[in-house]
């Protein structure tokens, strides 16, 4: 037998459901904030995420779907959705425009990582990303739209919130920072790679030893320059005026290479050790670094999976007609019916003649709100006998007036 790939699903029901009740709730809440929808191909150039996430970062040191086409170009599978909106936006001329644009997305991203509890090796992202705004207040607005898309489907979420500065801080502090760690003994052997290729990583570590060892190594928040750091207290202190909850967290560096300022994580205990539901932050310098016209940005992206993890889609109401016959002869006579009223309603026919209990579990499955059946003596008297499911009310109707 043929199976999916190692860490791959097939979305069945009821996670379809789940699934699509996400999405068109969540396109709504997006579309409200001004966000249009936007689809990129999945195979990009290899070149594009080296650029963008940073070839230090695991998505692309270790992780990436990567092979040459036919025609010998370097691809890969999408690890994450940021690098093609942007590269969408360049190739787009968008960036040449200038003003405010601002998108969201949803589709398979893939990750060749070791699958476990909330870790797929294909897996959905939901992604909003906001190009044209370096005002704080568009950080503090993207934040409130991930909490209202959240508190929605009343999901369990802790906020986490670092600055990562800019080049202009960062430079000068990832050089003290190196030699920091270059004086620090017993870092793990990611970490001593980590050291030369973007120091910060070491905060992400897991190792215990680590980060025992990384206790006492200055933090990248010490070291913001003025205008990091007014931007990022103009943020909070909106938080505070809207009353949202949010926890500082020093050691969120993200593992994507292209942000700055601005980094955010909502967690959740009711996840397993995977227990990010969404992260996301500013990258105003990747519209520029992928040949654009300089452009602040800012975006995040939820797990599908794990977000849907913790949701019970509510109990819909019934709807619409199922017909069926329970005999032979009336099969023809339902599916004609049942075809007309179709254009109307939402119709569901079965082909096949079964008891009246079989068409009315059924019907009582698809959650159809009517059964309507064509027995021996409605045959005759050329009416369907129906069956309102919710009030529990029968009736004889004729024919003609279905329509
Ligand atoms: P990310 O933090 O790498 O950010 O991924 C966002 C979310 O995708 C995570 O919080 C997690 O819920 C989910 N996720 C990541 N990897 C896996 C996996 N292997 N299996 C299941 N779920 C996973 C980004 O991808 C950025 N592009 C977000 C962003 C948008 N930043 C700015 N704009």
């Amino acid at each position: 037998m043929i199976k999916a790939p190692r860490g791959m699903k097939d979305t069945l029901t009821p996670m379809s459901e789940k699934y699509t009740y996400f999405i068109e709730n969540t396109t709504a809440i997006a579309k409200k904030y001004g966000f249009s929808f936007i689809e990129t191909p999945i195979l990009e150039e290899t070149a594009l995420f080296k650029r963008s996430v940073g070839e230090s970062s695991d998505i692309v040191g270790k992780e990436m779907y990567q092979f040459t086409d036919k025609g010998g170009n370097d691809v890969c599978l999408r690890p994450e959705g940021t690098a093609g909106v942007v590269r969408s936006f360049v190739e787009n001329k968008s960036d040449r425009i200038g003003g405010k644009h601002k998108f969201f997305y949803y589709g398979p991203m893939f990750r060749y990582e070791r699958p476990q509890k909330g870790r797929l090796r294909q897996f959905h992202q939901f992604g909003i990303e906001s190009f044209g705004d370096e005002n704080s207040l568009e950080d503090v607005s993207i934040i409130v739209l991930l909490k209202e898309i959240l508190d929605f489907f009343g999901v369990n979420y802790e906020i986490k919130l670092n600055s990562l500065g800019c080049i202009e801080c960062m430079t000068p502090y990832h050089a003290r920072l190196k030699e920091e760690l270059n004086n620090t003994d017993g870092l793990c052997s990611d970490c001593q790679r980590r050291k030369d290729t973007n120091p910060i990583r070491v905060f992400d570590c897991k190792n215990k030893d680590c980060q025992t060892l990384l206790k006492d190594i200055s933090r990248l928040n010490e070291s913001l320059c003025k205008e990091c750091s007014t931007h990022f207290n103009s943020i909070q202190s909106m938080l505070k005026k809207l009353n949202i909850n949010y926890e500082l967290d020093e050691n969120l560096v993200r593992g994507l290479d292209y942000y700055n300022r601005t980094a955010f994580e909502f967690i959740s205990s009711d996840l397993g050790a995977q227990n990010a539901v969404a992260g996301g932050g500013r990258y105003d310098k990747l519209v520029e670094f992928l040949d654009g016209k300089p452009t602040p940005a800012i975006g995040f992206a939820i797990g599908i999976e794990r977000l849907l993890d913790m949701i019970e889609v509510p109990m819909t109401k019934r709807e619409g007609y199922y017909f069926g016959a329970i005999d032979e002869d009336a099969i023809e006579v339902i599916y004609t019916q049942a075809t007309i009223f179709r254009k109307e309603h939402k119709v569901t026919i079965s082909y096949d003649k079964k008891s009246l209990k079989a068409h009315l579990k059924a019907a009582d499955k698809i959650n159809a709100k009517y059964c309507a059946i064509i027995g021996e003596d409605e045959l005759k008297a050329d009416k369907i006998w129906i069956k309102d499911l919710e009030e529990k009310i029968e009736s004889l109707v004729d024919c003609k007036d279905m329509d």
